[in-house]
């Protein structure tokens, strides 16, 4: 099983209850392949040394919430140089009609900002199919908007091996363990997002607590002042009593039935987010101050990741005849 991670920013409330979380439970229930994918951040400009800071950073985090580089293979795509090497082949077995039609790519070079629209966005998913294929990923759990990039690595594993002969594993798209749906507190019809429009809204795990508990108090419910669950009437009420149920554990039933007002809603929301954040918080600055330590566990991560991609990625140059060095 493989999912990746872009490194484009801060982890957030919503990428770990609905994600991230049941990233950490699944390292003991499957052989999981999780990639930090900075390739793929380049296909839009990047800033140098935000890029490398963003690996790191994001690789603190995904080791402050549990996963254990002795169980979970955890590594960064550009310290395994056979993503990119696969990659070159998989451009070559995918046609360009084909990656013409993929939305995502149509969708981001239309409202790129800048009139730069990069070869690599548009070849983007030829990368992304070299990722799952390296490690004969089975399955790939992946959110709607990545089904597309799933179902066209499987044309391609197909394709290769209808040309080549049996030796890329076709793989599934399927559905993540269900998370919880976390929204915007100032906009709780919106998904929690880093990129919405104020910071207000969006919980970052690394925010202190003052800052969780001014963000929760400053939540958008409505003026009916009743606790009940209703995501289409009342989405800041329900989105509370989601969060809360996720961070301690209530069942939302019970939460509704213990809960009159909204302020104490909002400052016990608050409050138990603030308690899954602590020990997280502090294991990630405890990596983030012995970078040697940091290095060690991705260093970990890579030599596992390579010995299974560097044997892909023999079988497919020997699968191509390509001759051997
Ligand atoms: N394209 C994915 C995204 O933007 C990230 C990604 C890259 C990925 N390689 C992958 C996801 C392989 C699943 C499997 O979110």
């Amino acid at each position: 099983m493989l999912s990746c991670i872009q490194p484009t920013g801060d982890v957030h409330l919503g990428n770990y209850l609905g994600a991230l979380r049941n990233w950490v439970a699944g390292q003991h229930e499957a052989d999981v392949f999780h990639g930090i994918v900075d390739l793929h951040a380049l296909t839009t400009t990047v800033t140098p040394d935000v890029i490398g800071a963003n690996t790191l950073e994001l690789s603190a985090m995904l080791f402050a919430i549990g996963l254990d580089p002795e169980v979970a293979t955890v590594f960064v795509q550009s310290h395994v140089p056979e993503h990119a090497q696969l990659g070159w082949v998989m451009e070559c077995t995918v046609s360009f009609g084909e990656l013409s039609r993929m939305t995502q790519f149509k969708e981001k070079s239309s409202r790129s900002e800048t009139d730069f629209v990069s070869a690599g966005l548009f070849t983007y998913p030829a990368l992304q199919a070299a990722d799952i294929v390296l490690y004969d990923a089975n399955e790939v759990p992946v959110g709607d908007d990545q089904r597309q990039h799933v179902e066209i690595t499987r044309d391609i594993a197909i394709r290769f091996n209808h040309r080549f002969g049996d030796t890329l594993v076709v793989p599934e798209a399927v559905t993540p363990a269900a998370g919880a749906r976390v929204m915007d507190l100032a906009d709780p019809t919106s998904k929690m997002s880093k990129s919405s429009a104020s910071t207000n809204g969006c919980v970052f795990l690394l925010d202190p607590p003052e800052v969780v508990t001014r963000k929760f108090k400053r939540a958008v419910t409505d003026s009916d002042a009743t606790v009940a669950y209703d995501r289409a009437e009342k989405p800041g009420v329900s989105n509370l009593i989601d969060i809360l149920s996720a961070a301690s554990g209530m069942s939302a039933e019970s939460i509704v039935s213990s809960y009159r007002q909204y302020g104490p809603l909002k400052s016990d929301t608050a409050e138990a987010v603030i308690a899954v954040l602590a020990p997280i918080q502090a294991r990630y600055e405890e990596l983030m101050a012995d970078r040697g330590e940091l290095a060690r566990q991705l260093r970990i991560g890579a030599d596992r990741a390579r010995t299974v991609a560097s044997a892909t990625l023999e079988r497919v140059y020997s699968a191509v005849g390509l001759l051997p060095g």
